[in-house]
């Protein structure tokens, strides 16, 4: 998935070091938006942030232990989705997903989120794909209910984001159940 057309709109790409910019500028634009639900745009203060969290990813991607593309949105980065980790015994997967504001209510998650899943469960031969999201983020949990995901329960104090606790409801889906 280095370079996977979606459709006539939407690419998704492995981050590179050369986007470390573009990313940084939709981060710090979206600021507000992100980090109601996410912690990183908070520590997002400079450029060179950015630029280690790709690294990072390409160091994960080529260690085979998870990565994030770029969602491309008519030739301008409007977002990111990710292979948070890969537990290749159990071959399974979690993806994570934000959108700067103004590339939402486009379907975009939910179409690059399709890719996503085809590409764990035919390229990567994975079992199991899992979406987490905050109880209370209604648009997230949409998308892998839109997806025909399962809802798999709720894990109490879950995840911590702006020093608040917060419930997550867990989303999988199984290779033999995936129509894409
Ligand atoms: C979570 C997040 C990515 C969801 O974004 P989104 O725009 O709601 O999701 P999609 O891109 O899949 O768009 C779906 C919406 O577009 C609409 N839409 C428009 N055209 C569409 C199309 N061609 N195909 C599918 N949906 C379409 C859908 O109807 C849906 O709106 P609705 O729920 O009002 O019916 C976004 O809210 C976000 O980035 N939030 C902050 C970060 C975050 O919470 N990340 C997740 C942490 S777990």
């Amino acid at each position: 998935m280095l370079n996977y057309q979606v459709n006539q709109d939407i690419i998704l790409s492995l981050l590179e070091e050369n986007d470390a910019q573009s990313l940084f500028g939709l981060v710090t634009a979206n600021k507000d938006f992100l980090s109601q639900w996410l912690s990183f745009p908070a520590i997002t203060n400079q450029v060179e942030d950015s630029q280690a969290f790709i690294k990072r990813s390409l160091f994960r991607f080529v260690n085979k232990e998870g990565f994030w593309v770029g969602i491309w949105y008519q030739g301008s980065l409007a977002g990111s989705i990710g292979f948070l980790y890969f537990d290749w015994k159990v071959k399974k997967t979690e993806i994570g997903y934000w959108l700067a504001e103004t590339y939402t209510n486009k379907g975009i998650i939910t179409h690059a989120c399709t890719a996503m899943v085809n590409y764990a469960f035919n390229e990567l031969e994975l079992n199991k794909v899992e979406i987490k999201a905050a109880a209370k983020n209604i648009r997230s949990a949409a998308v892998p209910k839109r997806l025909g995901f399962q809802y798999e329960g709720t894990i109490r104090a879950d995840e911590v984001i702006r020093g608040t606790f917060h419930d997550r409801e867990v989303y999988g889906m199984l290779r033999d159940e995936w129509n894409g």
